[in-house]
């Protein structure tokens, strides 16, 4: 795996217009989350959630993708289309709730229950998508979950917030390994109740991905797509957003006459809720990315084929549009 591009800049290069000539040149398409950068996803071809993401890298005709998001995200792109070259401006953008379950770990849990079913969130490495019967999003998390019969145990990793949400809203038992995410983690219900008290006519938008004494104040908990969704379709002037404030961009584009405000961390403030592994990504990385065609997502094929079935599985069983399958359709 290319880990790095050395490469300096010629500072007086305007990145932009390289980036869309090299994108024309090499026949790529560049995909980002809605967590990326401001100017990252104002030049993507796709802007999206987990799903919308998988979905456009499983579809696309380029060549190229170039994934401006995290490494977890360039896999699926990879495991899903296998003939493409898939680069990553940043190849060390990984993901807490990655880390936090090693596969090796994760195989001696999913052995010492065998009569359970592994469902496991898209934010995980390809070798526990491997270990894994169903991958879910949190987009589609409570529709496939709702379509596995009420007697099959599960276990359900890696985010124990996520895994909890679930089992609280279809009160349903599940196995759930304790993984976390460190952004939304650090999200404070003490201050979040301070802001809800100085504007208490705005709804908060919560990812499930918080823990529970945050989803518990909110209005509306569901993936980067649905919570999007949610704020453009309100008649609230005022907004709270529980979640990583990159998406924030996109809700200032399409509403530019409403108030959108990041819920607080612990100092009253929310730049400690940036995540730290999708700001690794910059304009001059993209750049570099698209002219040197590395870092390249490589995975060992025996791991690509089994981490293929679980994630195709989950394509089979979401619903057929999702929540904000393209931003025009609701701006
Ligand atoms: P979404 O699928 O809701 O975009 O979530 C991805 C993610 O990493 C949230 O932290
Ligand atoms: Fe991973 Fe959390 Fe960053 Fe999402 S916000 S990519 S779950 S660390």
């Amino acid at each position: 795996m290319n880990l790095m591009s050395n490469s300096t800049v010629d500072p007086t290069l305007d990145l932009i217009a390289e980036i869309k000539r090299l994108r024309d040149e090499k026949n790529a398409v560049i995909l980002a989350h809605y967590y990326q950068a401001a100017e990252i996803q104002d030049i993507a071809d796709f802007v999206g959630d987990s799903l919308d993401l998988s979905r456009r890298a499983a579809e696309t005709d380029a060549e190229v993708i170039v994934f401006c998001g995290v490494r977890f995200m360039a896999e699926v792109a990879k495991i899903l289309s296998p003939e493409k070259t898939v680069v990553l401006p940043d190849m060390a953008a990984g993901c807490s709730l990655e880390d936090s379950c090693p596969p090796d770990e994760f195989e001696k849990f999913v052995k010492a229950n065998p009569d359970h079913m592994v469902l496991s969130y898209i934010n995980c490495s390809a070798a526990v998508k491997a270990l894994t019967d169903i991958i879910v999003t949190s987009s589609n998390a409570e529709y496939i979950l709702r379509q596995i019969p009420e007697e099959q145990k599960i276990i359900f990793a890696p985010d124990r917030h996520l895994g909890g949400f679930l089992s609280r809203k279809l009160d349903r038992d599940m196995l759930l390994w304790q993984g976390t995410c460190i952004v939304h983690e650090l999200f404070s219900e003490k201050e979040l109740i301070k802001l809800k008290a100085k504007y208490p006519n705005a709804p908060v938008l919560a990812h499930p991905e918080c823990p529970e004494a945050i989803i518990q104040h909110a209005d509306h908990a569901g993936s980067t797509s649905s919570i999007l969704k949610f704020a453009l379709e309100s008649e609230a002037e005022t907004l709270i957003i529980a979640t990583e404030p990159g998406i924030i961009h996109q809700m200032e584009k399409a509403a530019p006459h409403k108030t959108f405000i990041g819920a607080p961390g612990a100092d009253g403030n929310c730049n400690c809720n940036t995540c730290p592994y999708m700001a690794l990504n910059t304009l001059q990385k993209l750049y570099l990315c698209l002219r040197d065609l590395g870092p390249e997502i490589d995975l060992d094929e025996d791991t690509r084929i089994a981490a293929e079935k679980p994630l195709r599985k989950m394509l089979e069983m979401s619903p057929t549009t999702g929540p904000a399958k393209d931003l025009s359709e609701i701006t």
